[in-house]
Formats: C-alpha cells, structure tokens, sequence
C-alpha cells in the first residue's frame, strides 16, 4: 500500500485522477483534442473558483502563481498592505519587497488570525492593495475572507487572496465577495500532483493588468487569457498536459459530489478530528476562533514533534507534517483536504495511540 499521506499537501490524489495522467501520455498541447480537455478544465476551474471569469493556469508551484500577482498588478513603490499570520503570509511580503513595493506591515502573532478592528486602525485611503492569506498553513489558520472584503471595498483597492491551503476545500465566493485576485496550487485541495498554480481575476484586476506598467513574459496573464479565448483554448507555451489531465478529473470529482457537500465534508472531518484529538488530551496551536478545515495544528508539549512524525512514517505508512521554523519540534500539523475521508483519519489517530502505549 502506498504511503497515506496527512500533511497539508501534498494530498493523496484518487486513483481515478493518476489513471486520467497515464492516459494523456500522448496528448499533443496544439492538439485540438488537448484544447477541448483545457476547455472543460477551465470551465471547471471557474466553478471551485465561483467566478464567471476565465481562470489562468500557470506551470508553477503556488508561490508562483503569488509572486505572478506582483508582477502583474503592482509596480514599484505602490502602497500596499500585507496582513501576515504566519510563515505563508511572511513570504508573500517578502516577494512584495523583492519587487519595490511601497509596504504597510500588519503581522498577527502566530495561531491566530487577524480581527477586522486591527486591519481598520492600520488601513488607509492610499493602500493600492491589500494582500492575505486565507488559509495560514504554518499554523492552521483561516481568516475571514469575507468580512476583510468588505472593509477593503469601502475604497477602491485591490484584494489579493492567496487560498492556496484551501480552495476547493473551504468556502470562497470569488465574486460575490469581490476578490480581484484568488490564487491556489494544484498539489493540496484540488489532489493532483505539484506543479500548477491557478489564478482567478475580477474585471477590474483584468483591467488593471493591461494597463500595467510592470511587464513579465512568462507570467504574463494578458496573454494567457489571449489564448484562452474561442472554442480552442490554448496556453502561451508548453502546458503540463498531464498534470491537467489528472486534475480534471479531481475537478470532475468535486462537482460530481457537490461544492457545497465538498465543503461540508471537510468541516465534518475537521470538526471529528478535533474531537478525538481533544479526548486525548492534545491542545491546539490554533486559537479556537480561526479553526482550519483543510489542516490541524497540535502542540507537542515533549518538542519531539519530529520523532512522533518518524514513528508513524515507519510504523504506519503515514506522513504527518511537523512545524515550520521555530515550531519545528513544537507542534504536529495533519492535513486533512482534498482526497481524504474518516477511515484515513482514524488511521491517523490510531498511530497516534500506538505511538504513545510505547512511550
Ligand atoms: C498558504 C500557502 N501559501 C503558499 C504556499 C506555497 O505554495 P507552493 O509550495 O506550492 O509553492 C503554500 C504551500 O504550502 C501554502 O500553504
């Protein structure tokens, strides 16, 4: 049996998905037969999206896909605000500072999110954008995308989301919460292999980046919404066909199960994650307010986070993620998104016993 993995991506990704892989082997990328699949991908794209506009496909990992938001949108010593609350949201800032931009820092201590009364005393009229992460993955954090929404909307700016560690997971509205830029990979809620960042852009992002003054090649969204166009969509060079084909048909899964019962299962399993971790006497890094569906943080009072995940790798055939930096050997991080259901979790659980009889 293959190596079950719990960490908050990469997922397991469903068997119908890898077959859909191995079958496109010899699928040509100027192939009309490669544009009819790219077609039903995007359309299904737009739907975990819930955007009526086209979705851009880039061959990167996600941090890509966030720094492609730079280099499309912003420009050198524009007024940005960058709300962190962990690891994720410290690497977006930094790619803002790469760039030039003008930043406002907002950093929330870790394990919790941001509460809108903190973002309204730092927000100002000329913040061009405000950029966040919705699902802090270094710390199992999710924040209120939605209430942030309407904050940001009360002047015109921009709101730059990266729901890498949750889209197609937890609830996110693209348009009807007026999100100009929705950024997620291919390797956590969507179950197919790493390598694909997907960005999402409302009318007045398109906007935005043809007028833009900065210019990227390769990242360029203009023109990878040019080919996109008519009944033959295309990408501007080399897509991974294979990758595209194996997360159809992830995608065709989700809709076949229903977004909202997609959603659904994953608050259930998080919810009965919790409570057996809880009976168990395990206490959360999360503070309770800002619960993740897609991935669950424990603290490991012993700091031996990296032994107990060592032990259930060769005992259990699982992988659990420990903590990232300085919560390295501190806390225990189980991803429970994408491909993932109460059998694999209680397996999980049960390693977790097993590891502590022998202690
Ligand atoms: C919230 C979040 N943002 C960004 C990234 C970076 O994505 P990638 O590792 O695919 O580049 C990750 C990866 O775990 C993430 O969880």
């Amino acid at each position: 049996m293959s190596q079950l993995l719990m960490t908050p991506g990469p997922t397991n990704i469903p068997i119908r998905a890898i077959n859909k892989m191995l079958e496109a082997f010899s699928i040509h990328h100027r192939s009309k037969e490669y544009s009819l699949m790219y077609k039903k991908f995007n359309d299904n794209l737009k739907h975990v999206f819930q955007t009526k506009n086209e979705i851009i496909t880039l061959p990167s990992s996600g941090t890509g896909g966030l720094e492609s938001s730079i280099l499309n949108l912003l420009n050198e010593n524009d007024k940005v605000l960058f709300i962190s609350v962990g690891v994720f949201g410290d690497r977006f800032k930094q790619m803002g500072e790469l760039n030039n931009l003008d930043i406002d820092f907002l950093e929330i201590e870790r394990g919790r999110g941001f509460y809108l009364d903190e973002v309204k005393k730092v927000l100002k009229k000329e913040h061009k954008a405000v950029i966040v992460t919705h699902n802090e993955t270094s710390t199992a954090v999710t924040n209120d995308i939605k209430s942030l929404s309407k904050l940001v909307k009360e002047e015109d700016r921009l709101l730059i989301v990266d729901a890498v560690s949750s889209l197609g997971a937890i609830d996110i509205k693209m348009d009807e919460w007026k999100i100009d830029v929705l950024i997620t990979g291919s390797q956590k809620s969507l179950m197919s292999p790493a390598g694909m960042c997907f960005v999402g852009l409302s009318d007045k992002a398109i906007d935005l980046c043809k007028k833009n003054k900065r210019k990227t090649y390769y990242f360029d969204y203009i023109s990878a919404l040019e080919y996109l166009k008519g009944d033959y969509p295309k990408n501007p060079y080399t897509p991974p066909v294979q990758l595209i084909a194996c997360c159809l048909e992830s995608l065709n899964m989700i809709k076949e199960e229903g977004l909202k019962n997609t959603f659904k299962r994953h608050e259930n399993l998080a919810k009965y994650i919790r409570q057996e971790l809880t009976k168990r006497d395990y206490e959360f890094y999360t503070h309770k307010d800002f619960y993740s569906n897609t991935l669950t943080a424990i603290k490991i009072k012993e700091e031996n986070a990296c032994d107990i995940q060592g032990f259930i790798k060769k005992k259990h055939n699982i992988y659990i993620a420990t903590g990232q930096q300085d919560l390295k050997n501190k806390i225990i991080r189980i991803g429970h998104m994408g491909n993932v259901n109460k059998d694999m979790i209680d397996r999980t659980l049960n390693a977790f016993d097993d590891y502590n009889k022998k202690k």
